[in-house]
């Protein structure tokens, strides 16, 4: 079966919370292994994924290709600058070309309507890598670091400072599949997508905004922030200035709940968004997190190629 990841909840919260386990089993039945090692059941031998990238990638590019060769398969990394996309090859005609081939794509690229576009040409599995409006395989990650760190997601208060970007939606959808609460602390201007606001709160997750970082940030249990201006996007002074009182620094982890959590997606921008304190400091679980994106990749690999 064929299951498009566009977004967290074209799993649904069943099934992200089956990715986690998922993810966590296997991450523990392979702790004492080396990297590079295939899992023990081999479940995506002879897979192969396609990764189309219009955007620039570290973590998510390693870690889908370290995710399908430890399922036991293979991975296919398009810079969409090389491929006949550059030099305007329909996206429609690239998913019927690319759904013959292999067994999975992931885009990461710049208009959610060219995913969605993707999605609906493809015979197989899609996969958002990123896109401006949300990054759900980021957040599989990162709930699985708040849960290794001790916090269960019920009841969890996480605080999200600084600009309403694509991290921040796919947060605020994974508050109200899992049922938490998220207080984003921001500007005016800069809030995140209105209608993953809506959704989420119509779910059951519970979504403050205000403009006040202190009030964002007093008594949560993980603090999350992102780079002030994503990729893409024009920034600016403007924008830059608006953000400077979110920055996340020791003053502000002051204010959170004893054994809180720091995390950051990455790439960090140090001395921006967050100062080298917290990025190096006792409450930061960011190399976690950043590992954690290859487990995380795995179960939703699983899941799109209906293998959980
Ligand atoms: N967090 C994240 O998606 O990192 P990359 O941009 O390096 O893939
Ligand atoms: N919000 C950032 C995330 C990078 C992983 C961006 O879109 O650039």
């Amino acid at each position: 079966m064929a299951r498009d990841f566009l977004s967290l909840s074209d799993a649904g919260g069943d099934a992200v919370a089956a990715m986690l386990n998922d993810a966590m089993d296997r991450k523990a039945a392979r702790c004492a292994w080396p990297k590079g090692r295939v899992d023990a059941d081999s479940p995506l031998s002879g897979h192969v994924l396609a990764m189309i990238f219009e955007k620039n990638s570290t973590r998510t590019r390693v870690s889908f290709d370290m995710a399908m060769r430890q399922l036991g398969g293979s991975a296919l990394i398009l810079e969409a600058g090389s491929t006949q996309i550059g030099r305007g090859e329909s996206i429609a005609d690239t998913a019927r070309v690319l759904s013959r081939m292999v067994d999975a794509i992931m885009l990461r690229t710049d208009d959610h309507a060219k995913i969605e576009e993707l999605a609906h040409y493809a015979e197989v599995p899609v996969i958002n890598g990123l896109t401006d409006l949300s990054h759900p395989c980021q957040i599989v990650a990162d709930l699985l670091t708040v849960i290794e760190r001790g916090h269960a997601l019920p009841g969890l208060q996480l605080a999200w400072l600084g600009d309403g970007n694509n991290v921040a939606n796919s947060l605020i959808e994974a508050a109200g599949l899992m049922k938490f609460t998220v207080r984003v602390g921001g500007p005016a201007g800069y809030e995140p997508d209105a209608g993953f606001i809506a959704r989420a709160r119509a779910a059951g997750g519970e979504v403050i905004l205000t403009r006040d970082a202190q009030e964002a940030v007093a008594g949560a249990h993980v603090v999350v922030t992102d780079t002030w201006v994503s990729m893409g996007q024009a920034g600016g002074e403007q924008h830059v200035a608006a953000m400077q009182p979110y920055q996340v620094n020791a003053a502000l982890m002051a204010k959170v709940a004893a054994g809180a959590t720091f995390l950051h997606c990455l790439p960090a921008h140090r001395g921006e968004e967050v100062t080298d304190e917290v990025m190096d400091g006792p409450a930061s679980a960011v190399w976690d997190e950043a590992e954690n994106r290859i487990h995380g990749q795995k179960s939703i690999l699983l899941w799109a190629l209906g293998k959980l």
